[in-house]
């Protein structure tokens, strides 16, 4: 069963920046893609390396151990090393707090 959590305020996640934290004991990353808050899985699936560290393109957030891209909106790793996707979470924002669907 999932339950929206409270995650943070939205002015926590700037445009262009990551953000990492724990939401009901899942590591959790947010995105600000352009405005739009994405939420995925904080761990790469390759490795054991935080997204939170990495960087952010069009193209999704690049792992800063091995680089791979993972899309923000289906998870899926776009280059090698990585091969199986991060989950992705849905996402809504309510007076100006960020909400979490874990
Ligand atoms: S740990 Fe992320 S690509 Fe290797």
């Amino acid at each position: 069963m999932s339950e929206w959590v409270e995650a943070c305020n939205l002015d926590q996640v700037k445009e262009g920046q990551l953000f990492g934290l724990t939401c009901n004991d899942k590591k959790i990353l947010l995105a600000n893609l352009k405005g739009t808050i994405h939420a995925t899985d904080l761990i790469c699936t390759h490795a054991d390396a935080d997204l939170s560290t990495g960087f952010l393109s069009d193209e999704g957030v690049r792992c800063p151990l091995h680089l791979s891209v993972f899309n923000l909106e289906s998870g899926e790793p776009q280059n090698l090393p990585a091969e199986e996707p991060v989950k992705v979470y849905n996402v809504k924002i309510d007076d100006n707090k960020i909400y979490v669907e874990v």
